[in-house]
């Protein structure tokens, strides 16, 4: 489906004129499915996406960085048993000025698996896909989103500093910084740069998904979909300065480490990080007043001032 986007110009012999073009918005999916057992027992009543980290399910992470981004139309994908949990949490997206619809991913097939559960909600469009337990914050991380889902052509991923990137896939860059390799989770990692669980793609990742064969895990790996891309010379790599804060939330530590760093960056600055009511007044999506009216159901509490309060400008009356 195209969107149409009009732009009103300045003023041209007095006369306003409209120009219109149109282009394909890039749709959201967030993969919040697996089974969640590295977790348990924390997450064997509820999906680990929705574990709180610090102040807040950790769904709200990666649903504020697609809203921040500008993306509003938002496929989550869950199992079974968690998806009227997602449902409560989050409904149809109303409440933030977004659509969000789900669908279920019957076993953990794999990551890039997302992409052909998409099908039908993609419908031809490019789409940024997030996992569901991946923070990013700090330095220019919205600009830098922004941008590269501007640039975007075919597709594009982004590396960031780890100091054990042997636990992700792994980016080989030459001297210019173009992709030479991506590797799954190597024994020998070729550099320092594991690849973040943000993608952005064109609307050839479902076709090329539909290419791919399960690995010796049995999953359809999202690096064999990168090096698809890879290998039509179509993959191209973001590297995150080491001011924007990455975690992959997949285990007790790291979890326990997101949340310590999001209480002390939230006192430090005053500012709470993954505030989806925020990002979505910020982005235009919805205005104050009306996300004041569908937060009015909620008790008063810290994270509910904030949201009242985070301009400083329009109190809550
Ligand atoms: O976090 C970044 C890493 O994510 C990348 O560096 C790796 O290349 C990529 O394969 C992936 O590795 P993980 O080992 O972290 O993936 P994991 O199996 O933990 O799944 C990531 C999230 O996606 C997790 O929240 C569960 C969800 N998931 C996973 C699979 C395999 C699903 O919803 N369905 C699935 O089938």
């Amino acid at each position: 489906m195209l969107t149409f986007v009009f732009i009103q110009s300045g003023h041209l012999n007095s006369k306003s004129v409209l120009y219109y073009f149109c282009i394909m918005k890039h749709k959201g999916i967030i993969l919040a499915g697996g089974a969640g057992t590295r977790l348990y027992p924390a997450s064997l009543p509820i999906s680990k996406i929705l574990l709180p980290v610090y102040d807040k399910p950790m769904i709200y992470y990666p649903l504020s960085v697609l809203i921040s981004a500008g993306i509003d139309e938002i496929l989550i994908i869950t199992n079974k048993r968690d998806e009227e949990n997602f449902k409560y949490t989050l409904g149809d997206g109303s409440k933030f000025g977004v659509k969000i619809q789900y669908k279920i991913q019957q076993i953990p097939k794999g990551v890039a698996e997302s992409l052909l559960i998409a099908e039908d909600f993609l419908q031809n469009h490019p789409l940024v896909l997030i996992l569901g337990d991946n923070i990013f914050y700090g330095g220019n991380f919205n600009k830098i989103l922004k941008k590269a889902i501007t640039d975007n052509k075919y597709a594009t991923i982004f590396g960031c500093y780890s100091k054990t990137p042997q636990k992700f896939g792994v980016i080989e860059l030459d001297e210019y910084g173009n992709v030479i390799s991506i590797e799954e989770k190597p024994k020998k990692p070729k550099s320092n740069y594991a690849v973040s669980g943000l993608y952005i793609y064109n609307n050839d990742a479902v076709r090329l998904a539909k290419q791919l064969v399960p690995s010796v895990r049995g999953e359809l790996e999202i690096t064999d979909l990168n090096n698809l891309y890879l290998n039509l010379f179509e993959l191209k790599a973001v590297l995150f300065e080491k001011d924007i804060f990455w975690q992959d939330t997949g285990t007790f530590d790291s979890m326990l480490e997101a949340a310590l760093f999001i209480k002390n960056e939230e006192c430090k600055t005053g500012q709470k990080i993954g505030c989806i009511e925020e990002a979505a007044i910020k982005t235009g999506f919805i205005s104050q007043e009306k996300c004041f009216e569908n937060i009015s159901i909620y008790p008063k509490n810290q994270y509910y001032d904030y949201v009242y309060q985070f301009e400083g400008d329009k109190k809550y009356v």
